[in-house]
């Protein structure tokens, strides 16, 4: 779907005159639902669905806010201070930290050079993979991991960004637009290089799942939530919020060893797993048959155990929306089809809460 595709797309969800397709599948969902006696939880899944993509996956603390500031706009960026880190040999300035086309490698021992395109990009448009993906792969809660994805897959979906196919629901999300555009102005040789490097990185423990009925109060900084200073509390509600283990760490020096927690409501995970493992009665499809029995992916499908639910969310939601299509994005269709946003929380609140 091209830019202009999606804005009339988004048009016809919204002009009530005329039934989008959000109000046609939501009809199609409750008929089925009525069949299968599961009204009131599907009915109330229909209301939410109408009412736009699930903000807290898509990096905002409201559906029509305002943009947050992005990530380095607080920072003192002229500061010539070193920063060190502990179990790093290595001293940066934040400028060096913020470099989007040669961002801090804290840890080189971890991984093998990289190449060009991920340790620099291409002046003036594609900025080093490794600035929102980490040299590491693991990435960001705003971004997503790419470490251990399949290379066919890879290098499938790289072609999917760049032909438009591949799009975000909420195009006030900028991290994910500039994906559009990187595509665009990688080399074919850029593609092969930044797959087989980041296939090659082994997915270890990254986030850890916390239910929890209330959540510290959250301040958002370029599509990452993370918490403010104090103890103020906010209730979770139908929403998982993912924020760094140290603040300083991930917001400021951008530490590839510092992960992320992510909360989820109270019950979610022990949801997600029976919509994962048995398809729950005919609303999706068990996701191990194609992504593998411990989720860890499986030849050319992407893994999804361990990985951002906030990311698993906006892409389940996305294809569901028809923002995401493609060649192996038909597959997933009769998946998402009949989840609700409720459905899609739980899902990634279980497949998030596992061990690769
Ligand atoms: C400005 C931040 C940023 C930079 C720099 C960046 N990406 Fe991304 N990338 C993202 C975001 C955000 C997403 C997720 C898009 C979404 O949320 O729908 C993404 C998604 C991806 C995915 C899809 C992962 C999956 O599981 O399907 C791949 C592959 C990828 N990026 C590769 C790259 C490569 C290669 C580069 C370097 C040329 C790069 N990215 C640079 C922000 C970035
Ligand atoms: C019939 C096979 C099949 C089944 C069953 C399936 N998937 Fe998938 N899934 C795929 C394929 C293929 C892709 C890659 C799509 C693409 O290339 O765009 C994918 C991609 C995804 C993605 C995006 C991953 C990324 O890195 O961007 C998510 C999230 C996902 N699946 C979730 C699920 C969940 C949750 C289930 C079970 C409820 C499930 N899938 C069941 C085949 C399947």
């Amino acid at each position: 779907m091209n830019q202009r595709g999606a804005g009339e797309f988004r048009k016809s969800v919204e002009n009530p005159e005329r039934p989008g397709r959000q109000t046609l599948r939501a009809t199609r969902t409750l008929m089925v639902a009525i069949a299968a006696g599961f009204v009131f939880t599907v009915s109330a899944g229909v209301a939410a669905g109408q009412s736009g993509p699930p903000a807290w996956a898509y990096g905002f603390t409201a559906p029509n806010g305002p943009l947050p500031k992005s990530g380095s706009e607080s920072l003192p960026m002229e500061d010539p201070t070193p920063k060190h880190l502990a179990g790093s040999k290595s001293s940066f300035t934040l400028a060096q930290i913020w470099d989007v086309f040669g961002p801090a490698d804290w840890y080189p021992e971890d991984h093998p050079p990289m190449p060009e395109i991920v340790a620099h990009g291409h002046k003036p448009n594609v900025n080093a993979c490794g600035f929102c993906h980490y040299p590491n792969g693991k990435g960001r809660s705003e971004n997503t991991s790419v470490a251990g994805l399949p290379y066919e897959y890879f290098v499938k979906t790289i072609g999917d960004f760049k032909s438009g196919a591949r799009k975000t629901a909420d195009s006030r999300r900028l991290n994910a637009n500039v994906m559009n555009t990187f595509a665009a102005g990688m080399t074919d040789e850029d593609v092969k290089a930044a797959a087989k490097y980041f296939g090659a990185m082994k997915w270890t423990p990254w986030i850890r799942v916390v239910e929890a009925g209330t959540v510290p109060k959250i301040g958002n900084r370029g599509h990452m939530f993370f918490a403010l200073p104090g103890s103020e509390t906010e209730p979770i509600g139908d929403r998982i919020i993912e924020i760094p283990e140290d603040t300083d760490l991930t917001t400021v020096v951008r530490d590839d060893h510092s992960g992320f927690i992510a909360y989820a409501p109270v019950g979610s995970v022990k949801k997600g797993e029976a919509l994962v493992t048995t398809g729950g009665g005919g609303k999706t499809i068990p996701c191990g048959a194609c992504h593998g029995d411990k989720l860890q992916g499986m030849g050319a499908v992407p893994g999804i155990a361990g990985r951002s639910p906030s990311y698993l969310v906006r892409q389940m939601y996305d294809m569901q929306q028809g923002f995401r299509t493609g060649v192996g994005t038909e597959l997933m269709k009769p998946v998402v089809e009949r989840l609700t946003q409720d459905d899609m929380l739980a899902i990634a609140a279980y497949t998030s809460s596992r061990v690769p």
